[in-house]
């Protein structure tokens, strides 16, 4: 009787833990390798560029003097003259008007006596970043209205006050001339400064104060900070939009961006202020100035660099409607839209096409073609799809095989957007661009927005996002990793929805620690050195692991999009016969999953995992400790087609499994 209760009791726990076994047992994922669902674009992933935070002036833009035109709306702002009390010597600045409309002032030194008791000093972008063993370019424009002996003597000042580079230039006779020198810094300093003294007695007119190191990216002269340009080319993004965002619109007509003003010559290139400059009263920026050295020729030489593809944004007639509001009225649009055609003709024209013929004489003769236009950046209401179906009219006409972007405003699903969206329906954009600064629950919410979208009309540019741990604008939102993996979970839909969504770019791009305005931010930076955050690993594994073909991989016949707090998408490269799998757990706890492959393929043995994970979802990676949150590669074993795998909580996993 004994045992018989015994053998009953053991059968019901070894059933129980039978049942329990089947109960934890995973689902399997069903990966579908040879039926590929669509193509993923070459130009899914890009990066939006955009000059807010010190992005361009004091950030990639190499140029190390603030104010080197005397244009700010202070003149001396950045600059801190000396004069000894008992010299009559003095500073002046001049205008010149007419006669020099885009760089009208200069300043004027006159020297009454002695040597060594007149300087200027530019304190630069927040400091001037200088590395020992580099060598540094100074250059300055300068004339000599009578026959005088001046000499400058050139000196970078580090924070301790030694002088750790000297040169000099003897500027001579009355034409405008460019004068050069060179030194090597003999030591780092995170914010040296440089000051000039006037040597000599009589009048010197100088402007276009430069120094530029000689490390820029390629060793361009007035060229760019190569390690930002480098964090740029390591996401091989697949576009460029650039200049923006709002800096398109401007704060008022006036201050919009005109691409044609950013061409040429460099001391020709008009200065206005940054629209950010004022944009926020907790984070003013009174010395945010555009001077457009990194203008049109350069951004698409940048792309052109990086192997993205060329997306310029401009202006429709409309300035930034969080500002001004302004308008151009419908019949006085020709202009912009003029500026269109000529940006075409810019970019892809012979070089004897008039706009051609400039580009050429900047240096690169062979065409950037350009292939994607934006039409305004985050406009909304009936103002704007009436100037959008002007310039979609004109440009069509002319240049058919270009693909025009247009906007949907600010939100991804208010009133404004859904009749954006209504809007559209009688226009022909090639592709839409929506914006979503949200908390990192929408993001996860969403990463199923566009699997019932209309598959019919145009494509969609998810141009600017990223997950605001706080609000939008709140200058407490961190770049935590609360809010890559929510991105990362949301990503995995429009990977998923590649037949439409065929580009996406997080934004902003640029933050300089001392001086931005926006955060959360991709890269940030100081003088120096240079940091990529959590979701900017997030949208280098992305891209880095793109594919070229969207495959099904479904669980119960359904997509991962949450369920148990898990989200994928799978791809296939042909070009290295890859399955590719990104896996998001946004859990915190590990979780089993069991993947099947469906192939007739030969599945290689060996696979790399790339993980990124912290236990700490308020985790992020400082300028003092920029990896706190990296990936890390490994290799894994792959047997057969059915495979065991174990996600880390809170983690973003990239599976590359090879076939033949
Ligand atoms: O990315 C910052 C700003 O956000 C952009 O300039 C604008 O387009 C959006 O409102």
């Amino acid at each position: 009787m004994r045992t018989h209760l015994f053998k009953l009791l053991a059968c019901f726990f070894i059933g129980c833990l039978a049942i329990n076994i089947n109960a934890q047992k995973p689902i399997p994922i069903i990966v579908n390798v040879d039926k590929p669902k669509a193509d993923i674009k070459p130009t899914m992933w890009g990066i939006f560029f955009e000059d807010i935070n010190f992005a361009a002036d004091g950030g990639i833009y190499a140029e190390m003097v603030k104010n080197r035109s005397f244009e700010f709306y202070r003149p001396r702002t950045g600059w801190k003259i000396d004069i000894a009390s008992n010299d009559s010597s003095h500073f002046l600045i001049l205008n010149r008007g007419v006669l020099n409309e885009s760089n009208p002032r200069f300043a004027r030194v006159t020297l009454k006596e002695d040597v060594g008791k007149l300087s200027i000093t530019n304190s630069g972008f927040r400091g001037m970043g200088v590395k020992q063993n580099v060598r540094y370019n100074f250059s300055i424009m300068a004339a000599l209205p009578s026959d005088n002996n001046i000499r400058l003597s050139i000196e970078l000042i580090n924070q301790s006050g030694e002088i750790i580079g000297q040169a000099s230039v003897s500027p001579k006779g009355k034409d405008w001339k460019k004068y050069e020198s060179s030194f090597v810094s003999s030591k780092t300093d995170l914010k040296a400064s440089l000051r000039i003294w006037f040597e000599g007695t009589g009048v010197i007119d100088f402007d276009m104060v430069s120094l530029f190191p000689g490390d820029t990216w390629k060793g361009r002269p007035n060229g760019l900070r190569a390690d930002l340009v480098q964090l740029l080319a390591d996401l091989k993004p697949g576009f460029i939009r650039f200049p923006g965002g709002c800096i398109v619109e401007g704060f008022d007509l006036s201050t919009r961006y005109q691409w044609k003003k950013t061409i040429g010559n460099v001391e020709d290139r008009q200065l206005i202020v940054n629209r950010w400059n004022t944009e926020f009263k907790h984070r003013p920026a009174p010395d945010y100035y555009q001077s457009f050295g990194l203008g049109f020729y350069e951004y698409f030489l940048l792309a052109e660099d990086i192997g993205a593809e060329p997306l310029p944004i401009l202006n429709c007639g409309m300035a930034c409607q969080f500002n001004s509001a302004e308008l151009v009225p419908l019949n006085q649009l020709d202009p912009y839209i003029q500026d269109a055609l000529d940006l075409i003709e810019f970019a892809n024209g012979k070089p004897e096409t008039k706009w051609g013929k400039i580009r050429s004489q900047m240096g690169h003769t062979a065409p950037f073609n350009l292939k994607y236009i934006g039409i305004g950046n985050e406009q909304w209401g009936p103002q704007y799809f009436e100037r959008y179906a002007l310039f979609e009219k004109v440009i069509k006409a002319r240049y058919p095989e270009i693909n025009l972007v247009s906007g949907t405003g600010p939100q991804p699903d208010d009133e404004l957007f859904k009749s954006a969206i209504e809007s559209l329906k009688s226009l022909h954009p090639q592709l839409v661009d929506e914006h979503y600064y949200r908390p990192p629950q929408w993001f996860r919410d969403n990463a199923v927005r566009y699997d019932n979208y209309n598959r019919n009309s145009y494509k969609i540019f998810a141009g600017e996002f990223a997950a605001q741990s706080v609000s939008t604008t709140s200058p407490d939102n961190k770049n935590n990793w609360e809010c890559a993996l929510s991105e990362a979970a949301f990503m995995t839909g429009l990977e998923r929805n590649a037949d439409i969504v065929n580009m996406v770019s997080y934004a902003p791009l640029f933050a300089h620690v001392d001086g931005w305005q926006w955060t959360p931010d991709l890269i940030w930076f100081n003088n120096l050195t240079s940091y990529g955050t959590t979701n900017y690993y997030v949208q280098k594994l992305f891209s880095n692991n793109k594919g070229t073909k969207v495959l099904n991989m479904l669980q119960e016949n359904k997509p991962l999009t949450g369920q148990v707090g898990l989200y994928s998408s799978a791809a296939f490269d042909e070009v290295s016969g890859e399955i590719i799998l990104k896996m998001v757990n946004t859990t915190a706890d590990q979780k089993s999953t069991s993947i099947v492959l469906k192939t007739t393929r030969k599945v290689l043995p060996k696979a790399s995992m790339t993980i990124l994970k912290s236990n700490n979802l308020k985790e992020f990676n400082t300028i003092e400790k920029p990896e706190s949150i990296k990936p890390a590669e490994q290799e894994i074993a792959i047997k057969g087609k059915n495979i065991e795998m174990t996600l880390a909580p809170y983690s973003l996993t990239v599976v590359r499994i090879g076939t033949k």
